[in-house]
């Protein structure tokens, strides 16, 4: 069974992590009017696995006799002042999103739910690739600046970007 104290801390990091699909969702919109369609689809990626790191954690609940309990999900910002503007803000939120996972790991170390922390050490390895992620487009837009050739060959790369079912299988499941 699952201590109320740490159900209670992963179904709200359930709806943290829908909330970061419906944030990436809505970048992606905002993308696809600004015409950057390599952009938008990173977007429809990430908020796909957003949605995936959700169901891991409503999975494992199940799995241990939880109830998982939905919360509203806020309503996340619509405008952006440029493509740097977005990935700034995706990367803040990944940092935030990083802390949020270090804390509930530390609730779950603190109440001895072992089985919790281990679930959890995926997201911390996880939470490390999403942080470089955008770190590097951030990086990329920098140097790109208001060049519209390097703008251009960033939305190329960025096109090309694939959904894969990370939790699915593998080492880190
Ligand atoms: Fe679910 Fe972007 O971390």
């Amino acid at each position: 069974m699952i201590k109320k104290k740490v159900l209670d801390a992963i179904n709200k990091q359930i709806n943290a992590e829908l909330y970061s699909s419906y944030l990436y969702l809505s970048m992606a919109a905002y993308f696809e009017e600004e015409n950057v369609p390599g952009m938008a689809n990173w977007m429809r990626v990430q908020s796909k696995e957003e949605t995936t790191h959700g169901m891991k954690l409503y999975d494992f609940v199940i799995e241990r006799g939880g109830r998982v309990v939905l919360d509203a999900i806020d309503k996340p910002p619509v405008e952006w002042k440029s493509p740097l503007d977005v990935f700034e803000q995706s990367l803040a939120h990944e940092v935030k999103v990083t802390a949020m996972i270090g804390a509930l790991l530390d609730l779950a170390v603190a109440e001895k739910d072992h089985a919790t922390a281990s679930m959890l050490q995926w997201f911390v390895d996880e939470q490390v690739e999403e942080e470089a992620n955008a770190e590097k487009i951030v990086k990329n837009l920098k140097l790109a600046g208001d060049v519209a050739g390097a703008l251009f060959m960033i939305d190329k790369e960025l096109a090309a970007r694939t959904f894969v079912d990370e939790t699915a299988g593998g080492a880190a499941e």
